[in-house]
């Protein structure tokens, strides 16, 4: 299927576009159809096309894989392409053998770019991702409609799929999704979209398979508290704010309800409270309808399931091979469970999409229809990548040993990442056009490196230690590159037991210590392994933490090492000691602490964590001082007419702080002002930090300074009661910026408490 379609495009183009062929609205059999009038609304084009449909192309049109429907001169269809960092493989998604279209840029995976806390970034790195989706669908390589993001927060340190977000702070993720989607849909609800983005995995999915526990039976038990303040905001931001067309419903139960069957979620939430209007549509996960009876058994047959789904709100059903939604619906058609109108609007909502996309508009009237391989990975959107990455990398720790001397010029580089390539692109990843390793880094920074793989990710084989602790010995200085990866550890599908180092990996270090070189340790992966006792080793002279940083990933790092390029990446992520595996087990959802758990995220975890979220050395020193700092009092008097008249008094600015940062040390940098807020307001226990700003500033000379513009929004200081309502409650809030904290300073919130949002009750909570 895959090679005969690409001989087609080889040889004909014209006929390979069937797989994703427009509409021909000026000669083709819908010309006259109201489908193809621009001066009509979005959903009355949609609803002129869908009732032509039969009730077999009607069923058809909610599976991912649409086909053909020749007689109206409709070709076939996939609603399932990724693009998490990058266009990437997938059944919508082909790459060419070679030549054009058989690459595209291939950017840090989330992880890594939410650590650059750099907001402008995100939206300029999903501006690029949406022109190469595009070019890709011009030529038939591509849909339109991508499975990303995924914006659950990354609450626990064993989650296979960490990776694939931007960290564990649900304030953090809300300014990421809205710039993200504003640079994938071309806008904040564009007339016309660029692609549709779907937002994932609504809701509180967080866990693969974990101790025989799998995602596809089970049941998040979550407080309505918890929901309000930790599970959504991202989804509110994403779909409220944002607007994103579509949303992924998630695999789990929520309360004893799967996601895809829960007219709470579908419905009074997304669709009631959030504004998700019927434009826009939701796709189950792959196969989720199919697991609300076989795995849930929350219906005994398929085709209620089907029907159960498709009344709840879901439109249409991603399926890895073909099972649900299509394959039930029929049944549940038969059964008058289901009535030709329900399969409409769901088909409708799909549709008016499609239309807003451009997919029924001539070329020349359509705005996207011109972008082709000429811009895909074109210099511009090399650099971006580049820069991507080395905004995101994480100084953990420097002795001073960093930026290297240049006395150093024979380096050993031993470790699994060593050599990385793919390994760097972490999962969702498309072909890149190059991958530069660390050992290519290493060579192309002009230094005399000599590789040695040393060790797997994992294993217990020591083969290859004795060659590792030669190259050691031999070079002015080693450096490890190691951690975890997707392949071996970290991958969707299956979490961790353990967040230690991989015990190989460390004894090649204690082995390579022997050689008494100086050690550098570049730390890989998404999820945070327990570097505690590198940390404390002093014959460790740095870690540096790149996450999964994409094709330019070894010159970002060695732009760092070298001095090139400085570190202000920040954690976005808590990095946690290896028995907190033991505290708490994955299935415990809630945050706060309590006997059987010491507390979720840097919000609420009672221990110590080995680095803090939010840490990140420099080059550099900085001194921070307050341009504009809080009052010493607030009253909520002054608010209330305001929140009053707002419809979403969330996103009233509190106040605007400014700091400014001075560089008092010798090499220009960057630096992240966060703003976090604690204190004795609001419901107990209380959280012992929030973050409720940041700003990323740019190139801050030697002796110069810059100003962070620091908002402070109703929302992210009001806190949710136990119905999940947010209020803005009064007492003393302290703030204090940056990690460990500084300007330490306090207001006074006074007067009564505030309500600014009300909670839509789960009736199954
Ligand atoms: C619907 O899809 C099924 C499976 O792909 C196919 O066998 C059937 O012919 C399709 N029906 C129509 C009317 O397109
Ligand atoms: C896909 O099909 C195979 C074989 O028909 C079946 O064993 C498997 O369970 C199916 N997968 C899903 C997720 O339904
Ligand atoms: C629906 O009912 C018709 C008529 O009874 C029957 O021919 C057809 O096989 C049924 N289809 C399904 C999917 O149950
Ligand atoms: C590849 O793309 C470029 C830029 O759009 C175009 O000029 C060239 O003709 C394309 N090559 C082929 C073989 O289609
Ligand atoms: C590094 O990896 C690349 C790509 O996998 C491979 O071609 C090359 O031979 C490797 N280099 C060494 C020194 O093993
Ligand atoms: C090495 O690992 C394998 C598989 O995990 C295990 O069966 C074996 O006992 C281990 N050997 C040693 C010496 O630890
Ligand atoms: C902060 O607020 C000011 C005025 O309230 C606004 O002009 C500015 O765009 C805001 N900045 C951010 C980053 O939201």
């Amino acid at each position: 299927m895959f090679i005969f379609a690409l001989v087609h495009l080889l040889f004909a183009p014209t006929s390979y576009a069937a797989l994703y062929g427009f509409p021909d609205c000026t000669n083709g059999p819908l010309k006259n159809n109201i489908v193809c009038d621009t001066a009509k609304s979005p959903r009355e084009r949609a609803q002129a096309v869908v009732s032509l449909f039969t009730i077999d192309e009607l069923i058809n049109r909610t599976a991912n894989e649409n086909p053909e429907i020749p007689r109206l001169g409709l070709s076939g269809y996939n609603w399932w392409s990724e693009a998490l960092h990058g266009v990437a493989t997938s059944p919508g998604v082909t790459f060419a053998p070679s030549g054009n279209f058989s690459f595209a840029t291939s950017f840090p995976q989330p992880i890594l770019l939410g650590a650059a806390f750099d907001d402008a970034l995100v939206k300029e790195v999903a501006t690029v991702i949406s022109t190469e989706t595009r070019a890709f669908n011009n030529f038939g390589f591509a849909g339109l409609d991508y499975f990303t993001p995924n914006i659950n927060p990354f609450k626990d340190p064993r989650w296979g799929r960490g990776q694939e977000t931007p960290g564990e702070d649900p304030f953090h993720i809300s300014q990421y999704v809205l710039q993200l989607i504003n640079g994938l849909q071309g806008g904040i609800d564009p007339p016309q979209f660029k692609i549709v983005a779907s937002c994932k995995h609504l809701a509180a999915y967080d866990l693969e398979l974990w101790q025989g526990i799998a995602r596809f039976s089970f049941d998040a038990i979550v407080t309505t508290q918890d929901m309000s303040e930790f599970y959504l905001p991202p989804f509110q931001s994403c779909v409220r704010d944002a607007k994103v067309a579509s949303v992924m419903c998630s695999y789990n139960e929520i309360n004893g309800v799967p996601s895809c069957a829960n007219s709470w979620l579908l419905q009074d939430l997304l669709r009631g409270e959030w504004g998700f209007d019927d434009n826009r549509w939701v796709t189950a996960d792959c196969d989720a309808v199919d697991n609300i009876w076989r795995t849930h058994h929350f219906t005994s047959t398929p085709e209620e399931a089907a029907a159960i789904a498709l009344k709840a709100g879901t439109d249409v059903g991603c399926a890895r091979n073909g099972t649900a939604f299509a394959r039930d619906l029929p049944a549940a058609f038969n059964q008058s469970m289901i009535t030709r109108a329900d399969l409409e609007e769901a088909v409708v909502k799909l549709y008016t999409s499609l239309v807003r996309l451009g997919y029924f508009d001539s070329p020349e009237t359509q705005p996207f229809r011109q972008i082709d391989w000429s811009d895909v990975n074109v210099p511009s959107t090399q650099a971006l990548a580049h820069r991507a990455a080395v905004e995101g990398v994480v100084l953990l720790k420097n002795d001073g040993i960093l930026p290297l001397d240049r006395k150093f010029k024979r380096v050993a580089l031993v470790g699994p990442w060593a050599n990385a390539t793919v390994q760097m692109q972490g999962n969702y990843h498309g072909i890149a056009p190059f991958l530069i390793s660390p050992l290519q880094g290493a060579i192309d920074a002009g230094y005399e490196a000599i590789f040695e793989f040393g060790t797997a990710v994992t294993g217990n084989t020591t083969d290859g230690f004795s060659a590792a602790t030669a190259a050691a010995q031999s070079a002015d200085l080693v450096i490890f590159a190691g951690g975890i990866d997707e392949l071996s550890i970290e991958r969707e599908g299956q979490d961790r037991t353990e967040i230690t180092w991989p015990g190989n990996q460390l004894e090649l270090l204690t082995e390579l210590e022997r050689a008494g070189k100086p050690i550098v340790v570049l730390q890989f992966g998404g999820g945070q392994v327990d570097d505690s006792a590198l940390k404390s080793n002093r014959k460790i002279n740095a870690i540096v933490w790149g996450g999964y940083p994409g094709q330019s990933g070894g010159t970002a790092l060695f732009d760092i090492l070298t001095g090139k390029a400085a570190p202000a990446g920040r954690l976005p992520v808590t990095q946690y000691p290896a028995e907190y595996v033991n505290q708490v087990p994955m299935t415990d959802m809630s945050l706060r602490p309590s006997a059987n758990n010491p507390g979720r995220t840097y919000q609420w975890y009672t221990g110590t964590p080995v680095f803090d979220f939010g840490h990140g050395l420099h080059f550099t020193t900085f001194s921070l001082m307050w341009q504009k700092r809080p009052q010493a009092r607030y009253s909520i008097s002054d608010f209330v007419s305001s929140i009053r008249r707002s419809k979403t008094p969330d996103l009233l600015t509190f106040d605007t702080l400014e700091v400014v940062v001075h560089n008092t040390g010798k090499v220009k940098s960057d630096f992240v002002t966060m703003l976090f807020v604690s204190g004795n307001a609001g419901p107990v226990p209380r959280p012992n930090r929030r973050l409720v700003s940041y700003a990323r500033l740019h190139d801050i000379g030697p002796r110069s300074s810059a100003k962070a513009h620091l908002n402070i929004t109703l929302g992210s200081l009001a806190r949710a009661d136990s119905q999940g309502n947010m209020w803005l409650f009064n007492g003393v809030y302290k703030v204090a910026v940056d990690t460990p904290g500084q300007l330490v300073h306090q207001f006074e919130l006074v007067g009564s408490p505030v309500q600014i949002s009300h909670f839509p009750q789960n009736p199954s909570t």
